[in-house]
């Protein structure tokens, strides 16, 4: 989770920089570093490894007078937090300084070319060969805007890029690449802003400019010009953000579920950084106390949770059974404390509680604790009361969860565990170089993944006009889908009131059938896996008793088109990711249902975001 500010103006660069590197400190915290325009229109560069208190010791006295510049707080992925690997990054010539926030998934493809020409790259950062990329096309002649939208163009992933050349002191050009890491713009009188988040700008303006998935802004003191992905340039409107600091937080979305469902790129982002590491391709999981003997020891994993944070163990499961090879079972929190748990001091237990303070999750925990079980939460508030209890934490990384149905949160949980599963696996000898190898790869891919899922709005929300009207839904799920069809029918209930029911679709013969005709449709989680066809076969016995069917298929897949009434069709994944991709389309369609019922979204009656009694 890095942090970009930019600015652009007549007031000293410097200090507004360092003041919004405050401001986004919380993003990241282990290195800053600044790029500023000297008297001479050549580079000045700061970067320090640690808290912005570092960057400002080290840079006391020396703040050239500049107009414009750039800054970046990290929080690393690729390589370690040094000074080197502080951001911004320039070109050999150092006339070209980048600050980026997102992972660049082909970047050693991209550096290869240069190394070939004998140049060396003075960080192991993924960020570098962008100064080095955008330096050689300005040199090829080609304009700053220009050069940084060819750039982009070649890069895999999702990112937000900023850059500014010597060439042109006061010009700053950004680009938003992919869903994640996000950019916006604000307007000043005769000054501009450029930041990743509202909160760094609101101090000086309310006018702000929002980037959407591959749009460039080009920035000037007195104008900005936006370019479309095809690069033409496309006109963008200035928004007015009130001061009401929720509001703000709440931006250009309409609800909190929906803003949430969009940050999930980020928080995908967040949730693989520093723990999904390349070259070799391993996932180490911080602030873990067990030694690789205790982790061999353990013979058995207790997952707990409540409600979408159990859904999430339930997938967690299979990824420790998978990488791990230890025997894993789930239970509801609140069944599990008062039945009398068979545990001992070599169970694992594992909780979910986006909250930290559950108190079915908490009481289930004390039960574990009192039988002397190591524990490890997954939490997403620092602090919380499971933290104070587990021996380790590993945090969701999705910040603020403010929508009552939890959305990110279970992105963010479901990568812990994936994360989980690989470093415990890798500790217990279970885990081969290939998986290990694919399963990196395919997280780090994440959140351009779900950014591409997030495409499909527009679709789900014709589809919702369509079915909002029912009152009964099914929604079945194999294997990894299963959980996810479970989440699916909560989700609908909390938000839009409908009856749904989840069940894992061998089931659906053994009674739910029952309940089937052309009253009751059926969501069918229906991905290319071992029990895709075993899924096709209960597709056509919903279809056999006039049920109305939307499949959710994987990328390309049309063999049920013409079968299912409807087709929503996923972005390419790694198979065993495919949950979180599932998770964010049932998300949209649930919001939507709900809306086009008129339903209180953020707030459904009866809920609570943190259940506290029993
Ligand atoms: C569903 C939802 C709830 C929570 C459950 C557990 O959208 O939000 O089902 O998942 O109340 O909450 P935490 O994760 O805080 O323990």
């Amino acid at each position: 989770m890095c942090g970009i500010i930019g600015y652009t103006g007549q007031r000293p660069a410097g200090q507004i920089i360092l003041d919004g590197l405050r401001r986004l400190e919380y993003r990241g915290y282990d290195s800053a570093g600044i790029a500023l325009f000297d008297a001479n229109h050549e580079l000045y560069v700061a970067r320090a490894a640690g808290k912005i208190d570092n960057l400002i010791s080290k840079i006391e006295g020396s703040l050239p007078p500049a107009v414009s510049g750039i800054g970046h707080t990290r929080w690393a992925t690729h390589g370690a937090a040094t000074d080197l690997n502080a951001h911004p990054h320039l070109d050999p010539a150092g006339r070209v300084a980048v600050v980026h926030n997102g992972i660049i998934e082909n970047f050693e493809a991209l550096r290869r070319p240069f190394v070939e020409r004998g140049l060396a790259f003075s960080s192991d950062t993924d960020t570098e060969v962008l100064a080095f990329l955008i330096a050689d096309e300005i040199q090829a002649g080609v304009d700053l805007a220009r050069a940084v939208q060819n750039v982009v163009a070649q890069t895999q992933g999702a990112a937000a890029v900023v850059a500014i050349c010597c060439d042109e002191p006061g010009r700053i050009v950004a680009a938003r690449v992919g869903n994640a890491g996000g950019i916006v713009i604000g307007h000043g009188d005769g000054e501009r802003f450029v930041a990743s988040d509202l909160a760094a700008l609101l101090p000086h303006t309310r006018r702000v400019t929002f980037l959407e998935p591959g749009e460039v802004a080009d920035i000037r003191p007195d104008e900005v010009t936006y370019y479309d992905t095809a690069g033409h340039v496309i006109a963008k409107p200035v928004e007015t953000q009130p001061w009401d600091p929720v509001a703000a937080v709440k931006g250009r979305y309409k609800h909190f579920m929906l803003k949430e469902i969009h940050e999930q790129p980020d928080t995908a982002l967040d949730s693989v950084r520093g723990r999904y590491l390349t070259a070799p391709h391993r996932v180490e999981v911080e602030d873990l106390p067990f030694t690789a003997e205790q982790v061999r020891d353990f013979n058995r994993v207790v997952l707990i949770g409540m409600g979408t944070s159990m859904h999430a163990a339930m997938v967690g499961r299979h990824y420790l059974e998978r990488y791990a090879r230890i025997p894993a079972e789930v239970d509801n929190a609140a069944e599990f404390r008062y039945r009398s748990p068979v545990l001992d001091p070599r169970t694992l237990v594992i909780s979910v509680a986006q909250s930290g303070e559950t108190i079915d999750t908490l009481a289930a925990m004390d039960e574990a604790r009192r039988a002397g079980c190591p524990q490890i939460t997954i939490c997403n508030t620092p602090g919380a009361q499971t933290t104070r209890i587990a021996d380790a934490t590993v945090y969701m990384r999705a910040g603020p969860e403010i929508a009552v149905a939890s959305t990110k949160t279970l992105v963010g949980s479901m990568i812990a565990l994936h994360a989980l599963g690989l470093h415990l696996g890798r500790l217990r000898g279970a885990l081969d170089a290939e998986t290990s190898r694919r399963q990196v790869e395919g997280a780090l891919h994440l959140p351009a993944a779900i950014g591409e899922t997030l495409l499909l709005e527009p679709r789900v929300a014709e589809l919702a006009a369509r079915y909002a009207a029912y009152e009964d839904f099914l929604f079945l799920g194999r294997g990894l889908s299963y959980p996810m069809a479970l989440e699916g029918a909560l989700k609908l209930k909390e938000v839009s009131y409908i009856h749904a029911e989840g069940y894992a679709a061998g089931e659906m013969k053994h009674g739910p059938i029952a309940l089937i005709d052309e009253r009751m449709p059926t969501v069918a989680i229906a991905l290319r896996d071992e029990v895709r066809d075993k899924m096709r076969s209960n597709i056509e016995q919903v279809k056999a008793r006039r049920g109305r069917v939307i499949a959710i298929v994987s990328a390309d897949d049309v063999s049920l088109d013409g079968i299912a009434d409807d087709v929503l069709r996923l972005p390419e994944v790694e198979p065993d990711l495919s949950p979180v991709l599932t998770a964010v389309v049932m998300q949209l369609l649930s919001y939507e249902i709900a809306v086009e019922r008129g339903a209180d979204v953020d707030q459904p009656r009866n809920l609570a975001k943190t259940v506290t009694v029993e």
